[in-house]
């Protein structure tokens, strides 16, 4: 697909064609499985200052929590007995959880429950990484955000892009499978950087690709911009899929933040992965990143049943399998 080709798809001059091909590139892959993924969000602290995140650490009106080991063990314990086998966990940058005190998390975890562990805990040295692998975590999440330097740097002061792509071949160096992904629509992003993203994301081989769109949050300097185009995000859906017919794509919950509805359509357009929030009820609604986040009760009286009966109504089935990612499977043939 040429550079024009991806523009026009994503400008929607052709989504009738796009998403019927996405979907039977889905089908031949995952047939109609939807894998589900629990995720624990343990801590809403973060050292970072991102522009675009409610947990960033100036943001003084969120009430701040930490799960204790014993609460994240009842939540996986839940994840568990709901038949869910992928944990993930997730959190802000948190240097209170020492690099020891993770790995006994995925340890206590691990020992007590057959279950693949994914994290999500944004950037850590690679001893710190090669601990945790080493302690039984399967798979690491770090998005690289957004593929225009200027609208990174701005929006991730102190950061830097290069030592993010770092952690991802690190990650990938220690076997983990790995998982990227952007946010779109983010302030000073055009198409030409989703293009971008598209183009490398794909050459990056990655076993997942989280993509939504950017949601307005009103208690960062972010405050006020126009988020993410739902439709254009459906799109890149689509076009990841046709272009990454083996990853593991999630629907995600920003893109029903942004637009009720929206990560059933997901599923439709080539996604194959839901992930719904395990936090305790009491904390969930603080893990606000962005607005609307763990609003949608997913863990609601009736359990998983909302999510369940999503994925059917969207017309695909459930699936309790791990949801391996098949593209780590043909590198391990190709060895
Ligand atoms: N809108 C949408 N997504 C956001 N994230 C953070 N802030 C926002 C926002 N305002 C995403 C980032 C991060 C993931 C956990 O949440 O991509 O990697
Ligand atoms: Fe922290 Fe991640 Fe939010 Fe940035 S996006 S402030 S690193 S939680």
């Amino acid at each position: 697909m040429t550079d024009a080709e991806i523009r026009e798809y994503l400008t929607g001059k052709n989504d009738g064609e796009l998403f019927a091909t996405a979907d039977r590139v889905r089908r031949e892959v995952f047939n109609t499985d939807v894998y589900l993924r629990g995720i624990i969000e343990f801590s809403n602290h973060c050292k970072q200052d991102c522009l675009y995140c409610g947990l960033r650490r100036n943001n003084r009106s969120i009430v701040r929590y930490r799960l204790c080991m014993d609460e994240i063990l009842e939540c996986a314990g839940d994840i568990a007995r709901s038949g869910i086998s992928t944990i993930v966990l997730q959190t802000g940058e948190d240097p209170f959880y020492s690099d020891a005190a993770i790995a006994d998390i995925i340890s206590a975890i691990k020992s007590r429950i057959d279950i693949a562990i994914t994290l999500s805990l944004g950037e850590r040295e690679k001893g710190s990484y090669k601990l945790w692998r080493d302690a039984g975590a399967d798979r690491y999440l770090i998005r690289l955000e957004s593929f225009n330097e200027k609208s990174y740097s701005q929006a991730r002061p102190g950061t830097n892009r290069q030592e993010r792509l770092n952690c991802l071949e690190t990650l990938r160096d220690l076997d983990y499978e790995v998982g990227s992904g952007i946010m779109i629509g983010l302030p000073g992003d055009s198409i030409d950087d989703v293009i971008t993203a598209i183009r490398k994301l794909t050459v990056m081989h990655l076993h997942m690709i989280g993509m939504g769109p950017f949601v307005a949050h009103n208690q960062t300097p972010f405050a006020g911009e126009s988020n993410g185009n739902v439709d254009m995000v459906l799109r890149a859906y689509a076009l990841m899929r046709i272009l990454n017919p083996m990853a593991n794509i999630p629907s995600t919950s920003a893109m029903e933040s942004a637009r009720p509805g929206g990560r059933m359509r997901g599923l439709q357009v080539g996604a194959n992965v839901i992930m719904p929030s395990f936090t305790p009820k009491r904390v969930k609604e603080l893990y606000n990143i962005y607005p609307g986040k763990n609003v949608q009760q997913d863990i609601d009286e009736d359990g998983l049943q909302s999510v369940l009966t999503m994925i059917e109504k969207a017309g695909y089935n459930v699936s309790w399998a791990r949801g391996d990612s098949p593209l780590k499977a043909n590198e391990k043939c190709k060895m």
